[in-house]
């Protein structure tokens, strides 16, 4: 094994180098304290890989993103989400035999135990449908109490199947709750995003017919958002994790990082952003307040901490837009011109150049989902419904591993040093 040597003070460390199947070599400092009396310092972990894995790798430079080895675009063209879940959770394609138990075992899961309905009721109607998923799926541990043992190697199995199965039913439970509808009950005859738009979008009292283009689109988007790597939310799952707490309130954590403007509440932020900018002719001006470093202003899904090319994502999520659109016959969508104006403008900006910053999945889902029918406020809830798989094979893939422990970083304390408590009277 190749090595690395480091000197701290007059201390010398000789550190292992560890190579993967493919992407950069990577130093193992796990003794870097024990051997020099010193921790490392990376905030953001821009240096720093938290974990061994085998399910997801990203060359952000090539903009390549696979998942068990396979390409994004292949599985995305060719596969489709559940058959992607499983090659997330097991590491292989499925065999026809077990693509049908899978999807079996999922959609006789997707029903939620009757009390979530008078939960959901203890919201506020304008409640945001995220603050809901943080709470419904943490509230899961309260209901299913005999899938909450992660040493029990069935319980943990299930608790994957009702993760996957029930994320559709509460983010549509979610969606109809704040517009003042009825739920709608799950359709076991129906496919997994298609009966996610039934429960969305049928009511009781009409027939609701889900468009089959519709739903291979949102199938698709599934697949695209289905696992990052090491991103925040997953990173936050494995941490919740690695204390031992029960996945279902794991996943609630994920749900809970994935919210922020950053991370999965960017394809919100960037509608919100089209919205603003309005018309095309508007684009110059945003564009030179991103770029002026005097204004806090961003381009909401520009850029992306390890792509520094083409989201491989964003390429695949702008041909399904089109798709969308194509579909639903909207011909002249002010936001869709708006967003290729900005496109074409900060692809040839000198400042997003040099910055490598490029549009990333966010960018285009907003569009799509927005033209289905969903409501912004919609939107990162259907990027943690996708992403719940994602967390759940990282959850898997930790808990399996026996020499797995609690996540506990260290820190470069700069407060006051140690000193004597003063009566009140006598402080200065
Ligand atoms: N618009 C304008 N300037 C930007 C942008 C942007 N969207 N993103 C980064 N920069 C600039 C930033 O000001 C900085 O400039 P300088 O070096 O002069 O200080 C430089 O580019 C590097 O930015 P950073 O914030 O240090 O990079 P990061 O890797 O920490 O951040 C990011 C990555 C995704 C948080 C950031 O690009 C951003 O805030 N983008 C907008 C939000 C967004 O679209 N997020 C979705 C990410 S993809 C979905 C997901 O994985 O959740």
């Amino acid at each position: 094994m190749a090595t690395g040597t480091i000197q701290v003070g007059d201390k010398s460390l000789e550190l292992p180098v560890r190579t993967g199947t493919i992407g950069p070599d990577v130093v193992d400092i796990s003794k870097f304290y024990a051997g020099t009396g010193a921790f490392t310092y990376d905030p953001g972990f821009t240096s720093t890989a938290s974990c061994e894995s085998k399910i997801t790798y990203i060359d952000g430079d090539e903009g390549i993103l696979l998942y068990r080895g396979y390409p994004i675009e292949q599985l995305a063209e060719h596969g489709d989400f559940l058959e992607t879940c499983y090659l997330l959770l097991y590491g292989e394609l499925p065999t026809n035999a077990q693509k049908e138990e899978f999807d079996y075992n999922v959609t006789r899961h997707t029903m939620v135990h009757d009390q979530m309905t008078r939960f959901f009721t203890g919201f506020r109607r304008d409640a945001h449908p995220m603050a809901i998923m943080v709470a419904s799926v943490g509230a899961l541990s309260a209901f299913y109490h005999d899938s909450t043992d992660i040493s029990d190697e069935h319980q943990r199995l299930i608790a994957q199947i009702r993760m996957i199965a029930k994320m559709p039913t509460l983010a549509a439970m979610a969606y109809k709750y704040s517009i003042g509808q009825p739920f709608v009950y799950p359709k076991n005859d129906l496919d997994y995003a298609s009966n996610f738009l039934n429960m969305c979008f049928a009511v009781p009292c009409e027939d609701y017919k889900v468009n089959p283009v519709l739903s291979r689109a949102l199938d698709r988007i599934f697949i695209l958002h289905a696992d990052h790597e090491q991103n925040a939310s997953t990173s936050t799952v494995r941490l919740a994790g690695s204390s031992g707490a029960n996945p279902f309130a794991c996943i609630a954590a994920g749900i809970a990082c994935l919210w922020g403007p950053a991370h999965g509440g960017a394809n919100e932020a960037a509608l919100k952003m089209l919205g603003e900018i309005g018309t095309p002719d508007n684009v110059a001006k945003y564009v030179a307040k991103a770029k002026d470093k005097n204004d806090p202003f961003r381009l909401m899904g520009f850029g992306h901490r390890v792509y520094k090319n083409y989201d491989p994502r964003a390429k695949i999520m702008q041909k399904t837009t089109h798709e969308v659109l194509a579909e639903l016959g909207i011909k002249d969508d002010p936001l869709l011109d708006v967003a290729m104006e900005l496109e074409q403008i900060a692809l040839k900006d000198e400042y997003f150049i040099e910055k490598k910053l490029y549009p990333n999945i966010d960018f285009y889902s907003g569009i799509t989902l927005k033209a289905m029918g969903f409501p912004t406020s919609m939107f990162t809830v259907l990027f943690a419904l996708a992403r719940t798989v994602g967390w759940i094979a990282q959850w898997k893939e930790m808990i399996e591993d026996p020499s797995h422990k609690i996540g506990r970083p260290r820190q470069l304390y700069v407060g006051a040093d140690k000193r004597d408590y003063a009566n009140i009277g006598q402080r200065g």
